[in-house]
């Protein structure tokens, strides 16, 4: 059977991009206000977990809360939310929850797409700080200076930007569903893919269309190689190997498969959600998995028979990480951090959200 995530002209050749990387400062997460509040404050440092988990599940009821944990969160927070998911699945469950407050346990361009998509609703996030290397790689005022070059371009950004980034655009995407987005595009149409050039590569080969990439990267993501994924594919002949679309190698791996270096039939690029669905299904004793590593939790409670093996043991982001325990409580007690969007960027932005939500 033909694997769905590879382009059917495997030999098929794309223009590479001649703009450069731009080098922006990474968001420090080192020590954030909220861990300073946490440490500050008279009652959090003496519960334990116990006594903080009984409290979060008490405080949830009253608040009539829903959490939304992001498949990178750490595995307490996982195994506490109401919802575990992608990026367009934690967009869609705030899109349809009744509850009256959403705590939003992922990074913060995640939070702020559930509060465009709920106005009306409170949305928390338990520590603001929780950024993303790849969203903080461009900014609103750079989007409209590339269109001003581009006039008759249509903009297609990553669920991973900022809000006034994705005010910009015309369309948003997530990994799990930027080929189907671009697709959706008339071919006449010029189109600007930001942020991620890993991704845009990807959707440049699986769809065959001309795209011009903004060149940031995700710093996790952008360290994955071709030769790790060779390698772990060589020592595990009976694994299939998962790999995001923003790893930095998976051009160099697109290659690799036309050249017959990296068998088709086990290398698979999915977002988060897209791994989920395909261990369900697969008959593959092992995994190789090229993502974040929070990822394997996930997973092993998808399928615990089978095996999950990381490709880099090393692929932590920070910024998901930020989201503790005593963060998620505090934000419950004391119903912080709200995100909110005013206009005109709510109404834009969601706008490019919908766009998106009605394609896929
Ligand atoms: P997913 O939408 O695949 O979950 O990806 C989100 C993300 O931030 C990947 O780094
Ligand atoms: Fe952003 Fe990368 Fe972290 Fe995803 S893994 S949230 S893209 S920094």
């Amino acid at each position: 059977m033909r694997n769905p995530t590879l382009p059917t002209d495997l030999g098929l050749q794309v223009e590479l991009p001649t703009i450069m990387p731009r080098s922006k400062t990474r968001p420090s997460v080192h020590y954030t206000a909220a861990q300073r509040a946490i440490e500050e404050d008279p009652e959090i440092p003496y519960l334990t977990e116990q006594e903080l988990v009984e409290r979060i599940q008490q405080l949830r009821k009253e608040r009539n809360a829903v959490i939304l944990a992001h498949n990178y969160q750490i595995p307490i927070i996982q195994d506490l939310a109401d919802f575990v998911g992608d990026s367009l699945q934690l967009a869609q469950q705030a899109a349809k929850t009744d509850a009256d407050v959403i705590v939003f346990c992922g990074v913060h361009f995640m939070a702020e797409t559930a509060a465009i998509l709920n106005p009306e609703r409170t949305v928390l996030i338990p520590d603001p700080e929780a950024g993303c290397s790849l969203a903080a790689t461009v900014t609103a005022e750079e989007v409209r200076q590339w269109k001003a070059n581009h006039p008759n371009g249509v903009v297609v950004a990553y669920v991973n930007t900022n809000a006034d980034v994705k005010a910009e655009a015309d369309y948003c995407c997530t990994s799990s569903n930027a080929v189907q987005v671009v697709q959706a595009i008339p071919e006449d149409k010029e189109i600007l893919f930001l942020p991620d050039m890993f991704l845009g590569l990807y959707v440049q080969r699986m769809t065959g269309r001309k795209i011009h990439l903004w060149m940031g990267e995700c710093h996790v993501h952008a360290g994955f190689r071709a030769e790790e994924i060779g390698d772990a594919l060589r020592r595990y002949p009976e694994a299939d190997l998962l790999l995001h679309p923003e790893c930095g190698c998976v051009s160099q791996c697109m290659f690799a498969l036309a050249a017959g270096d990296l068998p088709p039939e086990r290398t698979y690029v999915y977002g988060t959600g897209g791994m989920v669905r395909h261990v369900r299904q697969s008959p593959a004793p092992i995994h190789l998995i090229a993502t974040e590593v929070g990822m394997l939790h996930r997973l092993r409670k998808e399928a615990p028979n089978k095996q999950f093996i990381p490709v880099k043991a090393d692929a932590i982001c920070e910024y998901m990480k930020t989201i503790t325990l005593p963060k998620l409580y505090r934000s419950l007690r004391d119903m912080v951090y709200e995100v909110r969007v005013e206009e005109p960027i709510l109404s834009r932005a969601r706008h490019a959200i919908e766009r998106m939500l009605e394609i896929t």
